[in-house]
């Protein structure tokens, strides 16, 4: 009998060069696959990104995360396994971590629990981190719950920081860890799902 693959949903606001990562690691796998992306931002270059690789985004706005009964309706008709943010800037509504509870993960560009929090995304958490002469910095992947970048840590891996650095060759560093990593987890995460559930197995 053939595996059914797991069902990953992206979330994503920006360039999207996480989500384009994931999407390509997962086509070569038979475990899982991106079932779709969601973004809040039709000019972001995810749009595109998607697009290129056959994956259907669909956009959402203030008003569906404001009374969130028909996006759920959306995602339940995706079934999704795991809802992965990659750089998405919205809060979650609290109405989604109780309806998806421990499927949400998000990846933050520090080393939390320092420098996350609202406002904290991208370039500004660079910036935070070099303006208070941190040694190091690296990246966050953990379970999303009310509050910001406060849900419960799955993975974590660091990178120094060089004199000279500035927020643009961190970001690339930062970058290079979550591609080496993301996906992987992610991949992890799904299997142990599996085999704590016996799903998917012969
Ligand atoms: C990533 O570095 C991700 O960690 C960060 O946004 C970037 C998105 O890049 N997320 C946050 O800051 C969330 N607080 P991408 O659009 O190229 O994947």
């Amino acid at each position: 009998m053939e595996k059914e693959k797991k069902k990953i949903v992206l979330f994503a606001s920006g360039n999207g060069t996480n989500a384009e990562n994931l999407i390509r690691y997962f086509k070569n796998k038979n475990t899982a696959e991106v079932a779709a992306v969601f973004t809040n931002n039709p000019q972001a270059g995810v749009v595109g990104r998607a697009k290129n690789l056959s994956v259907p985004c669909l956009m959402i706005s203030k008003a569906d995360f404001g009374t969130p009964a028909t996006l759920l309706l959306k995602l339940d008709a995706l079934r999704p396994d795991l809802i992965v943010l990659a750089g998405f800037l919205w809060k979650i509504p609290a109405e989604f971590i109780r309806h998806f509870p421990k499927k949400i993960i998000n990846i933050h560009p520090a080393l939390l629990p320092a420098f996350g929090g609202k406002g904290m995304y991208g370039r500004h958490v660079h910036e935070a981190v070099l303006a208070a002469g941190e040694k190091k910095s690296g990246i966050t992947i953990h379970f999303v719950n009310e509050f910001y970048d406060q849900g419960q840590i799955i993975f974590q891996a660091e990178t120094e920081i060089d004199k000279g650095e500035t927020p643009e060759t961190l970001a690339e560093k930062i970058h290079r860890l979550e591609y080496r990593y993301f996906p992987e987890v992610v991949a992890q995460l799904l299997k142990s799902r599996s085999q704590e559930t016996g799903h998917n197995k012969f």
